[in-house]
């Protein structure tokens, strides 16, 4: 007798202390207590055991645990039916979720990101400049006075007489060489502008300029980092260079890089005009009035310096007929380029 009174005393405190707004725990619930084979049914058939001075006794409290436990149930069935309004209890958690798209990036970043990466391994650090710029850090100081004619390779878009959104990257060359001493290395990418639009030129594209000053720079040096560069940026020992001369005022001697591009399919002819060759940059020797422009003795130091337009390598590499794509963000044209990454 003494043990049934504890069990109904421990089934007591566990009435008491059961909480839950879940339906299927009060419905357990209420089949451990109150169900047809539940604990009260145990115990009311157990009634016959005890012996009739403590049935009174038994009798209390077994209806005691009873009551209990058919108070908490309503209770908890009626914070739970108030509960149902909550959204956590009609979220379906195992329904799969809304897949997220994955962004990626943009071309030009891609191809800006590797050139970047390639030329840290030598030692090159970043630096900027404004896109904005005043006559003197975009013609005047790169040896292109204003009445040269050079100025006309360059349709510049003029805020007035001073002040133009950069042609060409090599105006971060001059910013570079006043903001700091020789020996120095740095690349330069950036946005530039040019007053021009058809399917492969854009008012607005991307160039990435290096610039080189040390003691005893010469065209070898030149000519060895840049191969490098290509070697790797098309990841092959065997892509063929070739330097032609050129000019820009600012460098002397000047040259294009041709990089051999092949002659197998008709767009290879077309791309190359048929010669299999490719002009993919510009560079040369510092011209000593640069350095001598910046404060830097020509006598004491020399240099080169090189630049490259990204979406002129986007176009061969990815096979891109119109420039205006890359800055159309149709996301059928910028999604095929997340494998790249
Ligand atoms: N600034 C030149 C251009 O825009 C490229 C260049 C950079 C050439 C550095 C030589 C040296 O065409």
């Amino acid at each position: 007798m003494e043990q049934l009174i504890d069990q109904i005393q421990a089934h007591l405190a566990e009435v008491e202390a059961f909480q839950s707004n879940d339906p299927t725990e009060i419905e357990n619930f209420r089949i451990k207590f109150l169900g047809k084979k539940g604990i009260l049914t145990g115990l009311f058939a157990s009634f016959k055991e005890v012996p009739n001075d403590q049935k009174k006794a038994f009798g209390q409290q077994l209806n005691a645990l009873k009551i209990a436990a058919t108070n908490k149930l309503e209770e908890s069935k009626k914070s739970s039916g108030t509960k149902s309004s909550n959204p956590a209890s009609t979220i379906d958690f195992s329904r799969p979720g809304q897949p997220i798209d994955v962004g990626s990036l943009h071309p030009i970043s891609i191809l800006r990101n590797r050139v970047i990466d390639i030329f840290s391994q030598l030692g090159f650090s970043l630096s900027a400049g404004p896109e904005i710029e005043d006559d003197w850090h975009n013609f005047e100081a790169l040896n292109i006075p204003s009445h040269h004619p050079a100025r006309a390779m360059h349709d510049t878009f003029y805020f007035d007489s001073n002040h133009l959104l950069r042609t060409h990257t090599s105006s971060v060359q001059i910013h570079a060489m006043e903001k700091s001493t020789a020996p120095l290395r740095v690349l330069a990418p950036g946005r530039v502008y040019r007053c021009d639009s058809d399917p492969t030129h854009s008012p607005m594209f991307h160039q990435i300029e290096g610039l080189c000053v040390d003691k005893e720079i010469n065209f070898r040096n030149l000519k060895w980092v840049l191969n490098d560069f290509i070697h790797k940026f098309f990841d092959s020992n065997n892509i063929k260079t070739r330097f032609s001369p050129s000019y820009f005022p600012f460098t002397e001697p000047s040259a294009e890089v041709d990089i051999y591009w092949g002659l197998e399919t008709e767009v290879d002819y077309r791309i190359t005009k048929g010669t299999g060759w490719l002009e993919i940059m510009g560079c040369g020797m510092v011209d000593p009035n640069v350095l001598k422009n910046c404060g830097i003795d020509p006598e004491e130091y020399s240099g080169f310096a090189f630049g490259m337009g990204i979406e002129r390598i986007a176009m061969l590499l990815y096979q891109v007929g119109d420039i205006r794509l890359f800055f159309e963000n149709d996301m059928r044209f910028l999604e095929q380029f997340k494998s790249t990454l």
